[in-house]
């Protein structure tokens, strides 16, 4: 008998990415994913620790997946496996086992390939199960090679892991160490995406661009040489990567902006702050105008690049003039859009120690709301820069109004178009005729796309 399985999925691409794969890993043992919580044998949270907000929120939808799960006993509706997974299990694994006592299972983001075995435990009633090792062997060997879903843009992790240690950040402690997938795993992964039906591929990485996977040769390939040898799949129409660190955004990588049709003129390039000495502290290693040369770069050799960004307001230590310092940054460069965060002090991090230097929470809010206020200008802007324009947008689902389609832009916009539904899945000249804060309206351009047959 099919079994149902609840994934509640926070925080960023790669717990999108590693859901999936639980997903898959699930499969073989009957169970079918369900989005209502009250109808599954099984829950897992796939979880964030980056901020403390993130982080609050397993406790709290922990709470209800309890309640959940006494009204399917009293309604004689079975049992319910509740498990932990991701970035706060990796941190806080014994905690929360002490905090929730009624969780069955918390592993880390390395180690949930032993799922099946780990739900075979639990039925067995072993008791509770804690993995929250770093394994030698990287799971993605232990992943199996046939997915449930495909999507028309789907994420590919090609590298996990961090050796950066910025000064704010848990992710080189839950994520582990740089690891980067060999080519040929990857290669096969996405042909069999593309064969179910993708057309988009994001590659993802904590520190993607840091990406030095094995080649056919045994030698190390560059992001920007993995990038060539994907292109030449046939059937994949568009290629993005995500998240990169300025200090490799490599001449060769920049390079590709212009010569690969199916790279996408969009990148996400966190900055943090626009201040040296905030950067120094974070421990960036890079200056401001070092960053500045790289955009530069970038729009050398590929003018039509959106860029995106990451920003932390409220750094311990971060005065009036450093603040200053990151407007004036983002000014320079222009955004297309772009994520911005008060600071917020990580258990085990260096910045967490700076506890004479740490900042007023409403200093951190007026900044933030001034920082946001910018940056809602910038990608106003440049999303109404487009009116007039004829822009190739794939075409992703439904959108809510009745007849609407969304798609993506190359530039990562969502843009809207009236059209029937059996368009989905096609890339279409959209003619753009409004520019709105968070998306783009359009009509699709008369015979840009066919009908299907
Ligand atoms: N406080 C606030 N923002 C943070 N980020 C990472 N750690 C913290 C923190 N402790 C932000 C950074 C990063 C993004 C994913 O989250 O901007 O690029
Ligand atoms: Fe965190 Fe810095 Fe690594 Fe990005 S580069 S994951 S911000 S430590």
């Amino acid at each position: 008998m099919s079994k149902k399985l609840y994934i509640s999925t926070y925080g960023c691409q790669m717990n999108v990415y590693d859901s999936a794969r639980m997903a898959d890993l699930m499969a073989p043992l009957g169970y079918t994913l369900t989005d209502k919580p009250a109808s599954a044998d099984m829950a897992i949270l796939n979880t964030c620790h980056i901020r403390e907000k993130a982080s609050e929120k397993t406790f709290s939808e922990l709470g209800r997946l309890r309640k959940t799960r006494e009204g399917r006993q009293s309604r004689n509706e079975g049992d319910m496996i509740i498990a932990v997974a991701g970035c706060v299990a990796q941190a806080e694994g014994a905690e929360i086992m002490k905090r929730a006592p009624f969780v069955d299972m918390v592993f880390g983001p390395q180690s949930y390939h032993n799922l099946p075995q780990m739900v075979a435990e639990a039925n067995r009633g072993v008791g509770h199960i804690l993995d929250t090792d770093f394994p030698v062997e990287p799971k993605f060997d232990h992943l199996p090679k046939e997915a449930i879903d495909t999507n028309l843009s789907a994420f590919l992790t090609v590298q996990e892991g961090c050796d950066k240690f910025c000064a704010f950040c848990v992710v080189p402690y839950t994520r582990g160490a740089e690891f980067s997938r060999p080519v040929a795993s990857i290669v096969t992964e996405a042909k069999r995406m593309i064969a179910g039906g993708t057309r988009e591929i994001t590659l993802l990485g904590q520190n993607v661009n840091a990406y030095h996977g094995e080649g056919a040769d045994g030698k190390p390939v560059t992001l920007a040489g993995l990038i060539y040898q994907l292109a030449e799949i046939e059937g994949l129409e568009r290629l993005r990567y995500t998240t990169s660190h300025p200090l490799e955004m490599t001449e060769e990588l920049c390079k590709a902006h212009r010569d690969v049709d199916s790279l996408m003129p969009y990148l996400h390039l966190p900055v943090q702050a626009g201040s040296d000495r905030i950067l120094a502290a974070m421990n960036r290693r890079h200056t401001a105008d070092e960053y500045r040369r790289i955009i530069d770069k970038l729009r050398h050799y590929q003018p039509d690049l959106a860029l995106s960004g990451d920003f932390i307001v409220g750094f311990p230590g971060e005065t009036d003039q450093d603040f200053e310092d990151t407007l004036q940054l983002v000014r320079d460069v222009k955004y297309a859009q772009a994520y911005s965060f008060k600071y917020s002090p990580r258990p085990g991090t260096p910045a967490a120690g700076l506890e004479s230097e740490m900042i007023d929470e409403a200093v951190k809010s007026e900044r933030l709301a001034r920082l946001q206020a910018l940056l809602n200008e910038q990608q106003l802007a440049y999303n109404q820069s487009f009116v007039g324009r004829e822009i190739d947008v794939l075409l992703e689902r439904e959108g809510k109004r009745e007849g609407q389609i969304v798609g993506r832009s190359p530039y990562m916009q969502s843009v809207f178009v009236p059209s029937p539904a059996h368009r989905i899945g096609r890339i279409a000249t959209v003619i753009v005729q409004e520019g709105n804060a968070n998306s783009l309206r359009g009509e699709l351009k008369p015979g840009s796309v066919a009908d299907a047959a």
